[in-house]
C-alpha cells in the first residue's frame, strides 16, 4: 500500500478540505502516514492569504527535495495551487501535481497518474456535482469536534484579499443536507460542530428546503435555529462578515443554549477612510452598533476579530482610530496582521506606502493595547464555572486534561481519561497568557 503524507497550512476550510482529502485517498487504497520520511507521496494543502504563508510552500518543497532519500511524488493543493496552476511547475522545482481548491475530489486520480512518474498533472477545474463531502471519523481533527462547511468561496472582494480568487464565488450548501449531517454526527458521538465558511452569515442556499418554519431575517439565522433544533450539544460558527451580521443572530444565540457564546467578527480597521479603501462595505459606527448589541446580551458572548495594520494610505491618524476602536470593543482576542500585498488584488496596485519599520511599530503598539484589554477581560472568568468539552490530555501534566469552553477559550484542569469526549463544569482558579486553568466542579 502506498503511503501519503499530507500537511495543511491556512484556515479551517483547508483543515476541513484535508479531512476530505485523507478520507478520499484512504477509500481509494492509500494509507495516510504522519511520517513524511516514509511517504511515497507528499501533499501540501496551501494558503496564499499573506506572502509568508505562500513562502512556507517553497521552503517545504525544498526540504523534501533535499532530504537525501528517494524523492516522493510531491503534490500541491489548496489556494496556491488554484492561483498558480501550471506556472507552479516553473516556480517550484520538483512538484508533480497541482490541484485547485475545487478539484480535491480528483486527488486519487492525480496521485495514481503521477506515482508512475509518467506525467505531471494540473487540475484547477470545478467540483463534480455528486462530490462526496463525508469525512471518515478517523480523519477528523478531533473525534468530538467536527467542521461542517456551509458556504464556500467569497464575493466580497475586499481590496487586499486573495480569497475570492483562490476560492471562487460564494456557493451555499443545501440546508436540508447540513441539518442531516449534523444529526448524523450527533448519532456518532460528536459533541461540537463548527459551521464554517469564509463568511457564514452570507449563507444563501438555492432553496429554502430544511429552513421552513424557522424564524429569522436571513437564511443564516434560520439555519442556526434549524441546526440548534438537532440537539447537537454545542454549535459554533465562523467567520462572520460584519456587513451581513444582523442582530437576529444574537437573538438566536439567546434563544438556544447550544448556540455557543462566541462570535468572530473581523473588523480590519477602526478608520472609516481605511475601511472604505478596503471596500469592507460598512462604517466603524455600524460595526460599533453590532458590538453594542453583542455586549448587551445576557449570554456573555466572547468576541474575537482580525485587524490589518499598514494598509496602503493608512495615516498615523487612521491608525489612532484603530487603537481607539480596539479600546472600545474590548475583544477577547484579536489576530493582528501586517498588510501583505497580494498580486492580482486591487490593493496591489495601490502604493504600499507604510514602511516595513512603521508597520512593525503599529503592529507592536496595537498588540500591546490589545493584550492589556485581553488580560483585563479574561479576569472575568476567575472563580466562575465554565462548560468545557474535554478534548485531549495536556502535554505538560501527566494528569492534565484540556478542552475548549463554549466561549472558545482553552481550559486546562486535572482529571481522568474517562472524561474525554464529555462536557464538564470547570471552576476557573488561575489564568495564564490566554488560557484558563481550573478544577472539576
Ligand atoms: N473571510 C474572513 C477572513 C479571511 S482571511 C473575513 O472576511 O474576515 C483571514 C484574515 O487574514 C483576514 O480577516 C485579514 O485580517 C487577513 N488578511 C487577508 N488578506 C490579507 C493581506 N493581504 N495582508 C494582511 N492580512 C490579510
Ligand atoms: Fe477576503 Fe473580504 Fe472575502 Fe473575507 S470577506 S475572505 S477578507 S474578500
Ligand atoms: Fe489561506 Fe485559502 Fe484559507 S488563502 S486563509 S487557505 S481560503
Amino acid at each position: 500500500m502506498k503511503k501519503v503524507y499530507l500537511e495543511t497550512f491556512g484556515c479551517q476550510m483547508n483543515v476541513s478540505d484535508s479531512e476530505r482529502i485523507s478520507t478520499t485517498l484512504e477509500k481509494d487504497g492509500y494509507e495516510m502516514t504522519p511520517d513524511e520520511s516514509v511517504a511515497d507521496v507528499v501533499i501540501f494543502n496551501t494558503c496564499s492569504v499573506r506572502e509568508k504563508a505562500e513562502h512556507k510552500l517553497f521552503t517545504r518543497v525544498g526540504r523534501v527535495r533535499n532530504s537525501g532519500r528517494k524523492k516522493p511524488v510531491v503534490g500541491v493543493m489548496g489556494c496556491v495551487a488554484q492561483l498558480e496552476g501550471e506556472t507552479l511547475f516553473q516556480k517550484v522545482q520538483g512538484v508533480d501535481f497541482v490541484l485547485g481548491t475545487r478539484a480535491l475530489g480528483r486527488v486519487s486520480h492525480a496521485v495514481n497518474e503521477t506515482l508512475g512518474k509518467k506525467r505531471k498533472i494540473v487540475d484547477v477545474g470545478e467540483r463534480e456535482d455528486d462530490y462526496d463531502w463525508t469525512v471518515a471519523d478517523t480523519h477528523r481533527h478531533s473525534p468530538y469536534v467536527a467542521f461542517v462547511p456551509i458556504i464556500e468561496g467569497c464575493n466580497k472582494f475586499c481590496t487586499y484579499c486573495i480569497v475570492p480568487f483562490s476560492r471562487g464565488r460564494e456557493r451555499s450548501f443545501s440546508a436540508a443536507k447540513i441539518v442531516r449531517q449534523v444529526s448524523e454526527l450527533k448519532e456518532k458521538g460528536v459533541r461540537e460542530v463548527h459551521l464554517i465558511g469564509q463568511n457564514v452569515n452570507s449563507y444563501r442556499p438555492e432553496t429554502a428546503a430544511g429552513l421552513e418554519g424557522f424564524e429569522g431575517k436571513s437564511a443564516f439565522t434560520k439555519l442556526l435555529r434549524a441546526v440548534a433544533e438537532t440537539g447537537m450539544e454545542r454549535i459554533k460558527f465562523t467567520t462572520s462578515f460584519p456587513r451581513d451580521f444582523r442582530n437576529d443572530i444574537v437573538d438566536a444565540i439567546e434563544d438556544h443554549e447550544n448556540l455557543c457564546n462566541w462570535v468572530h467578527l473581523p473588523v480590519q480597521s477602526g478608520s472609516n477612510n481605511t475601511l472604505k479603501r478596503m471596500k469592507r462595505g460598512h462604517t466603524i459606527e455600524k460595526y460599533f452598533e453590532k458590538i453594542d448589541r453583542l455586549r448587551s446580551s445576557h449570554r456573555d458572548i466572547a468576541l474575537t476579530t482580525d485587524i490589518i495594520v499598514g494598509f496602503p494610505g493608512e495615516t498615523e491618524a487612521d491608525f489612532r482610530d484603530t487603537v481607539k476602536m480596539v479600546e472600545y470593543c474590548g475583544f477577547d482576542m484579536a489576530y493582528i496582521f501586517k498588510y501583505s500585498p497580494r498580486p492580482g488584488t486591487p490593493a496591489f496596485d495601490m502604493e504600499d506606502d507604510v514602511s516595513p519599520a512603521e508597520k512593525t511599530l503599529r503592529f507592536l503598539e496595537l498588540e500591546r493595547v490589545q493584550r492589556a484589554t485581553q488580560n483585563e477581560r479574561i479576569r472575568r472568568y476567575l472563580n466562575k464555572k465554565v462548560k468545557v468539552l474535554v478534548e485531549g490530555r495536556s502535554a505538560r501534566n501527566a494528569n492534565g486534561l484540556s478542552g475548549h469552553s463554549t466561549c472558545h477559550k482553552v481550559v486546562n484542569f486535572e482529571g481522568s481519561s474517562e472524561l474525554l469526549g464529555n462536557v464538564v463544569d470547570v471552576e476557573i482558579t488561575d489564568i495564564k497568557a490566554n488560557s484558563l486553568f481550573g478544577r472539576l466542579a
